[in-house]
């Protein structure tokens, strides 16, 4: 076992956790955030997905004592039932979704893409969700949320 500090959604979070253990692990049974799914637990589906560094990882291939330090992101840090963030409203708006389940990973690419290029082409948004796997639905609605919030950016520009 050993001490991490880690920066979950804007908090400093220190726990005590085997380092080996996985982030995705770490996020739900250490620090209570169950938002982040774990389906494969082997970086196939994506359900996983939270921001480390801004970036999109599988949480389940990360080791937490790697996450030791870093800034975390994870479903939770986007926002409330009352008070959506505009990928989410757009989502739920669609019901873009079935069984939830890829959801929270599907959102967290969604915003890594976002924050990194606020006008992505339906190419990049394909590519940014390479490797989030929805058994349940298809990715239509998906691109039709995600280009409503582009559009929105962009009249608030
Ligand atoms: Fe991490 Fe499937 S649970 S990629
Ligand atoms: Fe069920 Fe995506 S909505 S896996």
């Amino acid at each position: 076992m050993a001490k991490l500090t880690l920066e979950v959604n804007g908090f400093t979070r220190e726990v005590e956790a085997d380092p080996s253990t996985s982030l995705a692990m770490l996020l739900r049974e250490g620090l209570g955030l169950r938002g982040t799914k774990i389906g494969c637990g082997n970086g196939e589906c994506g359900a996983c997905t939270v921001l480390m560094e801004g970036r999109a990882v599988c949480s389940c291939l990360v080791p937490a004592g790697r996450a030791n330090g870093r800034h975390i992101a994870t479903v939770e840090s986007l926002g409330s039932p009352d008070e959506m963030h505009p990928l989410q409203r757009e989502l739920v708006a669609r019901g873009a979704f079935q069984c939830g389940f890829c959801t929270p990973g599907v959102v967290m690419s969604l915003v890594a893409l976002l924050q990194r290029n606020p006008q992505p082409s339906d190419d990049d948004i394909k590519t940014a969700l390479q490797g989030n796997l929805c058994r349940c639905s298809g990715y239509v609605k998906l691109l039709e949320a995600v280009n409503e919030v582009i559009r929105e950016t962009a009249r608030e520009r």
